[in-house]
């Protein structure tokens, strides 16, 4: 077959997987064969450039950078909805509706609490995404929308020409959960909420960071040119068959109703079972079925009178603040928690509150010993929402927030553009320096057996140890003489230190608790330097050179070997005999391919593209993605594409076949 049928196909047959895996919850395939798949269309693509789709299932992983998102127009006004908490409310809203059009069928569905998204379609190709904005115009956002992998880039059977969908992005709680934990490892403000990280998530510039963040959507809404049925509910069904996420009635996520009975009960039925679902609604949506209806009761200035939303009260109590703790964490973020009055609320106790940072104290105008409302949303830790300034007298001075640090009484700092207070004072700050060290011992990091949190925090108190390498300086006796250690458990505790000297750089790099370096950053620094000395030598440029390493790591990591007590830090951890190389590049100090640079390109006839890279970074040569003028050698396999051997020509880049290079590492 030739390349061009067989990239046809494959992108056929990829659309389709992804369609029962991501939109019907039932895959056709494995795994193992999508993948195969995929990373077989995403070698020919790149080896025939020529038949380039921006809708091709390759895009799912994203790449493309938008550097500024351009504002659109929106041709339908992007409309809020009318909404209510109230039953009496709502009741008088269905009864106006049906002295209007006796014969009406409404249809109920959840309330999505995400990111309102208009996208659309020609010749059943996506074509653009846009924010909802203003209403009358919003952001361009089309290269990360196509990396959401519910959202169809091709459309089935019968579509209309042109046309424009509506719906909800949303983050799921999986999702959610999983990227605030991973922030935390790597010493990063959290996120509030799944729609605050959905909807930045969609601002990001790299799609390939969106195509990670496992985004989900939900279509609701099908605009006039599209429409294909008399009713709402048709249209909905209609584009289920094109290949859209629509809500769907075996779900239960959408029902038609005629009554105000069956329309309560709808409403009853998900303000409990919506505890239950993947991720955040925040209300039930109810409309009127036909289109006709629809028209004749038209629009307000601001919101169609044909639906409205009926929203769920977020469980919320009042209670006292008793004060404000401000916790210092292990990268000296400064976060401010309140202590309440113990309340019941969402099934637990709750004594505790997060108030985020100074701005949202300020904006809560929060005063000493106010009642505040507390409310638990999707996060799990609940936050203080308001405040009843009705009850407060005038004796209750203004919360101000701290200008130096709990711990140390250092002079905080916040940096431009960030909401976080600092405490500066990285090396003797106490929760800093056993913030530290419980990260170091942790178990992604050097997992030190027989040591916890606690005996940390003692080891500090007690002033045993002030940095990780101090842990290697702790001794039997000194151990021992601490009430609560018997033989055993300081003998274990010391054994423990040993076995970390076999981690590997890689963890060792992770467990130094650079901001920003979490796990997988340090896997990828580890592997492309090889040792501590190759990445304390390298500049920025080097530094965010390397794939998937952006400038604000590259910053994060000059100004932390610009410090000569993390320096000194290191050099002791390297005396105690902790792994500061990859093992592998240990060898390498001399060879054809040591520091050279090389682009891979095409297939290969004695190993996969992947071998060969292993090999490459084996010899001590480093895989770059593109061709420069830096670029050393350029190995190319069968079918590399035109334009890059144009490119090493111009540039005088040496091009290798596969022999010659066999050749010239000596195989
Ligand atoms: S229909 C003309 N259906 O809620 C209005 N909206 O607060 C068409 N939303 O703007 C919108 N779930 O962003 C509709 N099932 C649903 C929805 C929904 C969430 C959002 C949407 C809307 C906002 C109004």
């Amino acid at each position: 077959m030739n390349p061009e049928d067989r990239i046809k196909e494959l992108r056929v047959a990829l659309h389709k997987h992804n369609h029962s895996y991501y939109i019907m919850d039932a895959p056709t395939i494995s795994d193992y064969e999508f993948d195969a798949m995929l990373k077989e269309l995403e070698v020919l693509e790149g080896q025939f450039p020529e038949f380039h789709d921006p809708n091709s299932p390759t895009v799912r992983v994203g790449g493309g950078i938008t550097k500024s998102f351009a504002t659109v127009k929106h041709e339908y006004p992007m409309l809020s909805l009318g909404n209510t908490y109230n039953w009496d409310e709502l009741a008088d809203w269905i009864r106006r509706v049906q002295k209007a059009a006796p014969e009406n069928t409404f249809v109920c569905e959840l309330k999505y609490d995400g990111v309102a998204i208009g996208i659309r379609y020609e010749y059943g190709k996506l074509v653009q995404a846009v924010t909802r904005g203003d209403g009358t115009q919003g952001d361009d956002i089309t290269n990360n929308v196509r990396t959401i992998k519910s959202i169809p880039l091709q459309l089935n059977g019968e579509y209309p020409e042109r046309f424009e969908i509506r719906g909800e992005i949303v983050l799921p709680h999986a999702a959610f959960n999983a990227l605030n934990e991973q922030r935390a490892e790597q010493g990063l403000p959290l996120f509030a909420n799944p729609r605050n990280c959905a909807s930045g998530t969609l601002k990001l510039q790299d799609s390939s960071v969106v195509a990670e963040r496992g985004l989900d959507a939900y279509l609701y809404f099908v605009l006039p040119d599209g429409i294909l049925a008399a009713t709402h509910s048709g249209s909905i069904k209609a584009a289920g068959e094109m290949g859209f996420k629509v809500p769907r009635p075996e779900h239960k996520f959408i029902e038609a109703c005629q009554t105000i009975e069956e329309i309560q009960a709808f409403i009853e039925y998900w303000d409990i079972e919506r505890k239950n679902l993947p991720f955040d609604i925040d209300g039930i949506v109810i409309k009127v079925d036909s289109y006709h209806t629809q028209e004749e009761l038209g629009f307000t200035a601001k919101s169609p009178r044909w639906a409205t939303a009926f929203k769920f009260k977020a469980e919320k109590v009042e209670t006292q603040l008793n004060s404000i703790t401000y916790q210092v964490g292990r990268t000296g973020a400064i976060t401010p928690v309140a202590n309440l009055e113990p309340v019941w609320l969402g099934g637990t106790t709750v004594k505790r509150a997060s108030l985020h940072n100074q701005d949202q104290i300020e904006l809560l105008d929060l005063h000493e010993g106010d009642l505040v409302y507390v409310e638990k949303g999707g996060e799990i830790i609940p936050k203080v929402v308001g405040v009843n300034t009705a009850a407060r007298t005038s004796d209750q001075p203004r919360v101000e927030f701290i200008s130096e640090c709990p711990e140390c009484a250092t002079k905080l700092v916040r940096k431009e553009g960030e909401a976080q207070h600092y405490c500066p004072n990285e090396q003797q700050c106490p929760p800093q320096v056993a913030g530290r060290i419980q990260h170091f011992i942790s178990r992604k990091a050097m997992d030190i057996m027989g040591m916890g949190n606690e005996t940390v925090q003692l080891f500090v108190s007690e002033g045993l140890i002030a940095s990780p390498a101090d842990l290697y300086n702790l001794s039997y006796d000194k151990i021992i003489a601490l009430e609560g250690f018997k033989e055993k458990s300081v003998t274990n505790l010391l054994q423990g230190l040993e076995n970390s000297k076999q981690i590997p750089f890689d963890r060792v790099l992770f467990a130094l608790g650079i901001r920003h370096v979490g796990a997988t950053v340090a896997k990828k620094l580890a592997k492309h330097f090889g040792s501590i000395t190759a990445l304390m030598d390298a500049d920025e440029a080097t530094l965010s050179a390397v794939d998937d390493i952006g400038t604000v790591i590259a910053q994060q990591l000059v100004s932390y070997f610009n410090n000569p007590e993390n320096v000194r830090e290191i050099l002791r951890l390297v005396e105690a005999g902790i792994q500061f190389e990859l093992e592998q590049t240990e060898a390498i100090t001399e060879g054809p391919l040591l520091n050279a640079k090389i682009v891979v390109s095409g297939v290969f006839e004695t190993m996969s593209r992947n071998e060969l890279k292993a090999l490459i970074e084996k010899l001590g040569g480093t895989n770059v993605g593109s061709i420069s003028a830096k670029t050393t050698y350029v190995v190319a396999g069968e079918g590399m594409g035109p334009s890059k051997k144009e490119k090493a020509e111009k540039l005088g880049v040496p091009i290798l076949d596969e022999a010659a290079f066999l050749k010239l590492i000596g195989q």
